[in-house]
């Protein structure tokens, strides 16, 4: 789909992918709603249309509590992508009422703002020894060494992965991961049916050994959590506890890399922040809105909706645009700037509505350790050289980022 200047919405392209805010600035300007073959989706680029459309009960993550594939004109899934399915679609991202109201009721029950605020010392202690170490060495690798280790540790030692286990939950998570792009290939399907088995068998062991054997982790906690007579379901907990561990760690390290690399790319605004650390909860804020970690999220049209007087009928699938609605001038001024003060900022990054992300006080608390100790103990931070970006387009990343602390 091209535009003026060249402009071409390709989610394939390793140029859109470099740099899609340009592109998203031309959508915008063409319309409220755009059809794109290529997926068989409507792309939603604007502020106001993602976020009322993301509480619009019209549509939905599934459509199988309503209707069968056929009825809804879609193909069922081929028989061999079935363990990916079974996992994915019993977790209450992929849930809509009343199982996801009952699963997130429960899942709540277990993971409170109190659980995540009483993880403080040790996220904190573990940011602040995972960057000591960067900085004994001179520098490395900011992903592999800060990024990623910190958030994939809070999450195994949340749910009470053993030690053993916990170097497949990168692999794992990334061939589900891949899942989650546009038309993902037949290759990344195997890949992603694969890493279900093993990550399913996994965690149906550890719920057996929980139920013998109770600890204070959350599978203990979704074992025990009941309701009003309601409890999850063994597919549920596996599915949940695998939701949780993929979600707990992939947006956020994703967010850690593309904040400091924007933060390299904007030394003005680094070095008012190294120099004012009150500016850390803003900062983490405009970092997310700024380059926004995952950049599309769908829903199906379980009932005709309007747009701008275009019909959407039922059956159809809404690609919304976050990345875009993050920089949409009509919320935020001046968007493609990054001002870490901003004072008005209500960025769409963790989403809105039912499937609002349950882990955004843990990815807050994540993010603000990891930059704190950052700032702190390596206060002449710098790239080493720059970074190559990950081919994805929806889970937007870094290959890595090369730092010297000098
Ligand atoms: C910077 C980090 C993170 C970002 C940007 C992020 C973003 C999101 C978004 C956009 C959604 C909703 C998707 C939709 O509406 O279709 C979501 C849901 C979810 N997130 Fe996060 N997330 C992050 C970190 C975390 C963490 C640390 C956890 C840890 C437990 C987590 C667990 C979940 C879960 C379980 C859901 C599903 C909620 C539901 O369906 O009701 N996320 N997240």
């Amino acid at each position: 789909m091209e535009g003026p200047n060249d402009l071409v919405f390709d989610p394939w392209d390793p140029a859109f992918v470099a740099d899609p805010y340009p592109v998203y600035a031309e959508l915008r300007a063409r319309g409220r709603v755009i059809r794109y073959e290529p997926t068989d989706q409507w792309l939603v680029p604007h502020h106001a249309d993602v976020s009322a459309l993301l509480r619009d009960r019209r549509l939905g993550r599934t459509y199988q509590h309503r209707f069968g594939h056929e009825e809804f004109g879609r193909t069922p899934p081929p028989p061999e992508h079935e363990p990916f399915h079974t996992l994915n679609d019993h977790g209450m991202l992929d849930l809509e009422p009343p199982d996801h109201t009952r699963i997130r009721r429960l899942v709540s029950k277990a993971f409170t703002p109190r659980t995540v605020e009483r993880l403080r010392p040790y996220v904190e202690g573990l940011a602040n020894d995972l960057v000591a170490a960067l900085v004994d060495n001179g520098g490395g690798d900011l992903l592999t060494d800060v990024a990623e280790p910190l958030p994939v540790a809070v999450i195994a030692e949340m749910l009470g992965i053993p030690e053993a286990d916990r170097g497949q939950l990168r692999p794992w998570s990334a061939d589900i991961c891949g899942m989650y792009e546009l038309n993902p290939s037949e290759e990344t399907a195997a890949r992603a049916v694969r890493a279900s088995v093993e990550f399913s068998d996994c965690l149906r062991e550890l719920i057996a050994a929980r139920r013998e054997e109770p600890g204070d982790d959350l599978i203990s906690g979704l074992i025990a959590a009941h309701d009003e007579g309601d409890r999850l379901t063994e597919q549920e907990m596996i599915s949940t506890a695998v939701l949780l561990l993929n979600a707990g760690h992939e947006a956020t390290v994703n967010a850690t890399v593309n904040g400091w690399w924007a933060l390299f790319r904007n030394p003005d605004q680094l070095a008012a922040l190294r120099a004012d650390h009150s500016l850390i909860p803003s900062a983490i804020e405009e970092l997310m809105r700024y380059d926004t970690p995952l950049q599309l999220f769908e829903r199906w049209v379980l009932d005709d909706i309007e747009i701008d007087g275009t019909t959407i009928p039922m059956g159809s699938e809404i690609a919304m645009l976050f990345g875009s609605a993050n920089h949409d001038p009509a919320v935020f001024t001046d968007p493609a700037r990054l001002d870490l003060g901003r004072k008005d900022n209500p960025h769409i990054s963790f989403s809105a509505g039912i499937h609002y992300c349950i882990g955004a006080p843990l990815a807050r608390l994540e993010l603000t350790a990891s930059m704190t100790a950052l700032l702190r103990q390596a206060p002449t931070l710098t790239p080493a050289e720059e970074p190559t970006r990950k081919p994805n387009f929806v889970i937007r990343g870094l290959e890595g980022l090369g730092v010297e602390v000098r």
